[in-house]
């Protein structure tokens, strides 16, 4: 059979910050299929690029007083250093600030147009007269218009939950340079997506283009369904272009307009696959407009909607092949909570590096990835014990134990009776790919596990060690050591798409390097044995720590050293702090240090957090002061904080005030926290070294 074409992408990384683990699930996941691919023997080019337009880059780039061009010619060099030590094999790592993007988008936007899609309306945005910019969404805040909680950010109320427009906030504030923005109108073009409907319904509903719980979700939402109550949907237009200034394409023919960010960036994938042609002598219309390429993008659940509605429409509209499948997968929480910075669980990747192997959150995330959209959780103990118990102690563990005692012979010249481990770990082969081929790489993992089970009680039972000593048995020493290694070479091979150094170095030990899937099914025989060398070492919980410690200190660097919109240095680059509070909430009444030392406050550590089901307001939180001394305090701040994301952190208690009865039980303390409520609480956390019991002076 000739091999498959296969074109992979994974969503381009944003260039206005680095790359963490988080965004590494995606990477790994599509790396391990992408290297599945090619090891079975297909033609398979992985394409990826960084995502360098619109305002954040601006903002970024003014706020480190350089240009954005300068800027994202460093985040991309860093993306790279980054993926490559993760072991990414990326064909091509392109930009879409470049010349062949630029020119795709125009004939994308050329075919749009003459299709009749693109309409223009003008549209009333917030503009900064100050940072001289119109301001997308995030860059806003005030009160909200529906229920007038304070601090909202431009689309959505995180109190009511209602949507707006940023033009309906009551008394904006530009985030960018704390002035009050004006409203300023202007054209925007629009793609009519409803004009698309039906290729849209059929493309993301029929076949097996997207995951099904994926189809079902644009249906409820945004296509709606004949046969429900609520009927069809009409798909809204989208809003295309944004003005100058904006750091992006200008259209050809609309003089101060741009496409917007998300226009341009999925049309990446194309142009960084038109480098990679361009240095391969290929033509990219064999790649993005033949009907022998399979198109595979992998993505997280946040950009769903573009991916599986605009972007279908945009390559079907302009004549370029539609993707054969919409891989979408879950976010990362780590140790159940979202990953957070204050918490030290945002680890750039660049971190993750200095302490700990690669290999180990390769392998981990592979455990855990399916087919289904399912968040992925790494916890500490889980992430280190899967790795040192099935890598390290199942398969390197087979090398390591049997190796040295074949450096003088090598492997045995016919393959020895082995029981038939040889011959079942081959047929699982076929399971194990099956499972590869379907992102299931769960599975994949517990298959490969269980042939590393049925191997070392084998090794165990025949003791090579002693074998060794009876010179009458080197034959059978050398035997088993051929079957050891043999199986320990095809469980290398089933883990090559997850652990590629691993695969290396099995294949320098064997003098047999690995290149495909099919060497799984036959044993290797005869061939020299290297020196045993150090394949993969355990990974250590309090490597773990350290990154994490790190972790949280730079968190605590880039606040003290974040520079203010506009401002250069980090002296001037304070922020400007508006009075705001002071004036809500005046200053109270002078008091003497014997006034303030009569309050006991006391670092804290939370070991519960609960919901108190009939409490609108409240969590219930255990406290420890150290020791067995804990304490029940009932807390505002439910709608601030998720419980599960509370324990484990230190907080600073009132410890001497009077104990509450409430409707609920005991209040013996009360939680410090700043902010005006509901949404807007923020509790007091000491740095990272105090510790439970100390007293606050
Ligand atoms: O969400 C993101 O990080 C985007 N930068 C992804 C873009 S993917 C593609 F469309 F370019
Ligand atoms: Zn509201």
């Amino acid at each position: 059979m000739p091999a498959r074409k296969i074109l992979v992408t994974a969503a381009l990384p944003y260039a206005n910050g680095p790359i963490h683990i988080g965004h590494l699930v995606e990477y790994i996941q599509t790396d391990i299929w992408v290297r599945f691919q090619r090891l079975r023997g297909e033609r398979c080019i992985y394409i990826c690029a960084d995502d360098t337009h619109g305002t954040a880059i601006t903002i970024r780039a003014r706020k480190e007083c350089r240009s954005e061009e300068e800027l994202i010619a460093q985040v991309k060099a860093e993306h790279e250093r980054d993926f490559a030590g993760f072991r990414i094999s990326f064909d091509n790592y392109g930009s879409t600030n470049s010349s062949e993007n630029r020119e795709l988008c125009g004939e994308i936007w050329d075919a749009i147009c003459r299709a009749g899609l693109v309409k223009t309306e003008n549209v009333d945005q917030l503009y900064d007269t100050v940072a001289n910019t119109f301001l997308a969404d995030r860059f806003v805040r005030g009160t909200c218009p529906h229920c007038r909680a304070a601090n909202q950010p431009g689309d959505n109320c995180s109190a009511c939950g209602a949507t707006y427009s940023p033009t309906e906030l009551i008394d904006p504030v530009s985030t960018l340079s704390d002035s009050k923005p004006e409203i300023r109108s202007a054209p925007h073009l629009f793609i009519e997506l409803n004009q698309l409907r039906d290729f849209l319904v059929e493309y993301t509903q029929q076949g097996d283009h997207l995951q099904k719980e994926i189809a079902n979700y644009l249906r409820g939402h945004f296509l709606g369904d004949a046969d429900s109550p609520e009927g069809l949907k009409e798909l809204k237009s989208w809003d295309v272009s944004r003005p100058a200034p904006y750091f992006g394409f200008e259209i050809p023919g609309h003089l101060g307009h741009y496409w917007y960010v998300w226009f341009d960036a999925p049309i990446g994938y194309i142009a960084s696959t038109k480098q990679w042609c361009d240095r391969h002598g290929e033509r990219l219309e064999d790649w993005w407009k033949s009907d022998d390429v399979e198109i595979h993008h992998f993505l997280g659940k946040d950009i769903t909607y573009f991916h599986t509605l605009f972007w279908p429409g945009m390559l079907k509209t302009a004549g370029f092949s539609l993707p054969r499948k919409i891989h979408i997968h879950g976010f990362l929480t780590v140790n159940g909570a979202k990953m957070s910075k204050s918490t030290g669980t945002f680890v750039k990747a660049e971190t993750y590096l200095k302490y700990l192997d690669p290999s180990a959150l390769r392998y981990f995330y592979a455990s855990k990835l399916t087919p289904r959209v399912d968040d992925l959780d790494l916890s500490v103990d889980e992430f280190v014990n899967k790795f040192n118990a099935d890598i390290v102690g199942k398969v390197v563990n087979l090398a390591s134990r049997t190796a040295k005692f074949v450096e003088q012979v090598g492997l045995s010249k016919t393959y020895p009776e082995d029981g038939g481990l040889f011959a079942r770990a081959a047929a699982v082969g076929h399971e194990i790919a099956d499972a590869y081929q379907e992102c299931d790489f769960a599975r994949a993992t517990r298959l490969i596990c269980e042939i590393a089970d049925q191997v070392n009680p084998f090794v165990d039972t025949e003791q090579p060690w002693v074998l060794r000593k009876d010179p009458s048995q080197a034959q059978r020493l050398q035997d088993v050591c051929t079957i050891a290694l043999n199986l320990f070479r095809q469980l290398a091979i089933y883990l090559a798409p997850i652990l590629p150094d691993l695969a290396e170095r099995a294949g320098q030990l064997l003098h047999d390097p690995i290149v495909s899937w099919d060497q799984s099914q036959t044993p290797l025989l005869g061939t020299p044995v290297a020196k045993f060398e150090h394949m993969l070492k355990r990974i250590e919980v309090k490597d773990f720590e350290k990154m994490i410690e790190e972790t949280a200190k730079e968190t605590a660097k880039e606040i003290a050293t974040t520079p203010a919109a506009g401002e250069g240095t980090v002296a001037a680059s304070l922020p400007q702090d508006s009075d705001e509070a002071l004036r809500n909430e005046p200053l109270a009444a002078e008091c003497t240090i014997e006034d303030f030392a009569k309050v006991d406050l006391r670092v804290a550590r939370i070991v519960r957090a609960e919901h108190v089901p009939e409490a609108k307001k409240l969590l219930k939180l255990t406290v420890s002061l150290g020791g067995e001394h804990t304490r029940t305090v009932f807390a505002g701040i439910k709608a601030a904080y998720e419980p599960e994301s509370l324990v484990g952190r230190l907080v600073i208690i009132v410890a001497n005030l009077k104990p509450r009865a409430m409707k609920f039980g005991l209040s013996e303390g009360m939680v410090c926290a700043a902010g005006g409520g509901g949404t807007e609480v923020y509790l007091l956390s000491p740095d990272s070294g105090a510790v439970p019991g100390q007293r606050v002076h």
